[in-house]
Order: C-alpha cells, then structure tokens, then sequence
C-alpha cells in the first residue's frame, strides 16, 4: 500500500505531502511537521495600523483586517464591558458595516461568559440555529456537558473531519438560519488553521447585471449532510437567491457551494443548467479582493454575520491541535429570522 494513502485525505493531506518529501507512513509526517514547527513563538510586531475611537470612556483600537470587511477590536474585555448598553450598540453598529468583527486576548471568558456575550446580540441558537432544526444523529455534535448550545470544534492528528474548509454560512438549509456565529479559540496551531471570511454583499455588488437581474427571479434549495438529518430526513429549506439584509436594507448573493442543491427560476432548471448558473454566480467567491483571513491564537473571537458573510476554514494545520468553541445567535425579531428578498438593492433610509 502506498503509505501517502495514510494522510488524512482532502486539503489537510495534500498541505501535510507538500511539506514534508520522505513520507515513511503518518506518524513520520506527523513529527516531521511538528519538528519544523517546533521553534515558532508567538509575538507580534508593530507598527500597526488601526483607528483609534473612545466609547463610553474606553480607548479602543479599530483594526482593519482588509477593506472590504473584517475589523479587530482592541481594548475592551467582554467579560466586564458588555455590561454597558453604549458598548453593545458600538459593536453591533460596527459588525453590521463590516460583517466580521474579531477580538484578542479573551482567553479569561469562560464558556458562560461567551454566552452572555452572545445574548447581547439575539437569542442563543442551538448548534444549527433555531431549536426545531438540532440534528439527531447519536453523539454529533459534540458538546460541552454544561452548555449544550456550544458546539465544539476539535482537530488533530486524529480528528481532521471537522474542519470546515468549504466556504458557506451556517445551516442554510434551516428555514430560519442563525444570523451570526461567535468562534472562541481555546487552542491554535502555531501556524495555519486560518479562517476566512468573503463579504457575500461584494459579491452581489461584482455580478454583471444581467446575472442580477436573473438572480432576483431565483430561489435556491438548500439541503444538510448526512450529519444532520433529523428523524433519518436531511433537513431542507429554499431561500431566495438575492437576499435583503434585514437591517442594512442591502442586498447579499445567498448561495453557497456545499449545501445548495439546486436553482429554481420562473422556468424549470435541469441540474447541468442549475449547476452553470451557480458557478456563474459563485465565480467571485473567495477572491481576495472580497476576503479577509483571521489568524487565530488562544483567546481569539470572530463574530460574524452569517447574512453578510461565507466563511471557510483553511484546512492546511495537520497534525496540530486546533479547539474551537461555536455558539449561534438568532435575531431577537422573529419576523427578520426567515431570508426574503424585498425587491429593492439600497441601503435602508
Ligand atoms: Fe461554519
């Protein structure tokens, strides 16, 4: 047997072969990998670039990660300063104009910590959004025993299945999708392990208009994996394809690679034709003048907006460890819950 068939398959294993040429079976590559990453630190190195703003007393730093989206917030503690309305509003109004906000050094926050944080925001989901749609399959997802709501996101040498390295949103295939994910990084790998994030208003923005004027007529069915089936049914919900953002008023491309399963137009589609279209419309996705990447390190939170936003892990960090924690939030108001399409692309007056 060819011993490269012992790598884990997908990205992971292709980034491990890349690396490492006298490949003698997994556990070789494994501390070979290891051994060259071993004398990495962790530091940083100015200058920086960033913003700086006071609220409610507070210096905080604003750093932009790319121009399109993505900003770190330096300077507050969101054990202690989410106690402040004025504080919350800031950040709320922030993560809508850039659809990814990110933080460091909050390693301190307990996991009850992460939920309060969460509900200053909406209702805390389940680990697919709302509570009708958490799949049954035995021991998936796994969860920490307190706090059933946080999904656990664990990789190494072993486990290297859970690493979303498809760009998507979460659980589109739910009728009501969550409207943002928070990821709390408790364990990094010295390098690689990145999540990135593509701005789904760009993309829209960067459509041909005639491929708008179609996408407006189109609804996209969207189907889960085998994983979350419920009652042995794999969950199922169609959505438009031109959304609104039910705050911004803006319009965002609402499709994504790995649970859209098929177009439906005024007319019929064959699935050679439903599959051109969505290439079609998907054609920008993940370049990087629509992209940030995040860098993760012990302590790191990214907030995103999963009506703004498609996210994707980078699968490139085997045999390192890399333990996130997820908690979903749902919006407060029900009616903003299910995506629609209200027939105009401006910003909300
Ligand atoms: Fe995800």
């Amino acid at each position: 047997m060819n011993k490269q068939e012992h790598l884990p398959r997908g990205p992971m294993g292709a980034v491990a072969a890349s690396r490492v040429a006298d490949r003698r079976g997994r556990k070789t590559v494994a501390e070979s990998i290891l051994d060259q990453d071993a004398n990495l630190v962790r530091g940083s190195f100015e200058p920086a670039v960033y913003q700086p703003i006071t609220v409610c007393g507070i210096d905080i730093k604003l750093e932009p990660v790319a121009p399109a989206l993505g900003t770190i917030v330096h300077g507050l503690d969101l054990q202690t300063d989410i106690e402040n309305p004025e504080i919350i509003t800031f950040l709320r109004q922030l993560w809508l104009d850039r659809r990814v906000i990110m933080f460091r050094d909050q390693a301190h926050l307990t996991r009850l910590d992460q939920v309060r944080f969460a509900e200053c925001f909406g209702e805390l989901g389940s680990h697919h959004g709302e509570r009708d749609h958490v799949p049954l399959v035995p021991d998936w997802p796994p969860t920490p025993e307190e706090h059933e709501d946080i999904l656990l996101i664990i990789s190494d040498e072993k486990n290297v299945q859970t690493v979303a390295s498809q760009w998507h949103s979460d659980a589109t295939w739910s009728t009501r999708p969550p409207m943002g994910s928070i990821l709390l990084c408790r364990e990094a790998p010295p390098v690689g392990g990145d999540t990135n994030f593509c701005d789904c208003h760009g993309l829209w923005e960067g459509l041909p208009d005639e491929l708008k004027e179609l996408a407006r007529t189109l609804k996209a069915k969207h189907r889960g994996h085998p994983h979350h089936a419920m009652d042995h049914t794999l969950p199922e919900a169609v959505h438009p394809v031109a959304r609104t953002h039910p705050e911004t008023g803006r319009t965002t491309l609402f499709v994504n690679p790995i649970f859209v399963n098929g177009l439906m137009g005024e007319r019929k589609f064959g699935d050679t034709e439903s599959r051109q279209i969505l290439g079609k419309l998907l054609e920008r996705l993940g370049r990087p003048e629509v992209t940030c990447r995040f860098r993760w390190a012990p302590g790191s939170i990214a907030m995103w907006d999963n009506r703004a936003v498609q996210h994707c892990a980078t699968g490139d960090f085997w045999p390192h460890q890399r333990l996130m924690e997820r908690v979903t939030i749902l919006d407060y108001e029900q009616d903003r819950r299910t995506p629609y399409y209200s027939g105009q692309d401006g910003l909300t007056a």
